[in-house]
């Protein structure tokens, strides 16, 4: 019971000390949530996405998966755009991966089986895809981050042809969809140039993006 004695003390002593910075914060936030960005993002416990953007609660509605991956097969990442963008009003998406992945490793590694190795699946296709570029670079831990940095590239694509994305898009409504990689040695973001706000500039920018990368 000591684990959750120490999370019950240290979220004890975050609500005094929230409430003591800001009196009314709780009120003000129980309400309803207005949050202006969905954020996909890994599950590696060194990315929380409130933390590392600098963020406040109720500014990112969150997905976060092993390897930030973004499938039309996956209800959950499904449900939780269409429910940002359709019924939250969402106006920016950002699919956010890191360096040093362990999900992008073990496809190199060709460790991971059971579940995970079935849902690595997707970056494995990926690797597979630009193969020719990956060998090219000789560096073992920068070919993990390059493909780190491609498979962001590819979910955003991915992201960009989610149903919901473009009936938001075909309405008119603005939306932004963005890709953004996290440097665990140093925490600062890279942003990957794969911006897309219409749905006609999605393969374009996904060609210039993927040329940058390469
Ligand atoms: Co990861």
């Amino acid at each position: 019971m000591d684990f959750i004695n120490r999370i019950l003390k240290k979220n004890r002593a975050r609500a005094e000390y929230i409430k003591f910075q800001e009196q009314y914060f709780f009120q003000n936030i129980s309400s309803r949530q207005t949050p202006e960005c969905l954020w996909i993002g890994c599950s590696d416990s060194r990315v929380p996405p409130t933390i590392i953007a600098g963020s406040e609660p109720g500014e990112l509605f969150v997905h976060r998966n092993i390897g930030n991956v973004v499938l039309q097969t996956d209800i959950n990442c499904m449900s939780v755009i269409e429910y940002a963008v359709c019924v939250l009003k969402i106006e920016h998406i950002i699919v956010c991966g890191h360096y040093n992945c362990g999900a992008v490793q073990a496809v190199f590694d060709d460790k991971a089986d059971g579940l995970v190795g079935n849902w690595l699946n997707t970056i494995r296709d990926i690797k597979q895809k630009h193969n020719v570029f990956l060998n090219k670079v000789r560096d073992i831990s920068q070919r993990s981050d390059k493909l780190s940095e491609l498979n962001v590239i590819e979910q955003v694509y991915n992201v960009c042809n989610t149903p919901s994305v473009k009936k938001t898009w075909e309405q008119g409504r603005k939306l932004e969809v963005h890709g953004l990689i996290y440097n665990v040695h140093n925490g600062l973001f890279k942003d990957l140039k794969v911006g897309v706000t219409c749905q006609h500039g999605i393969s374009e920018i996904y060609r210039s993006a993927i040329f940058y990368s390469t």
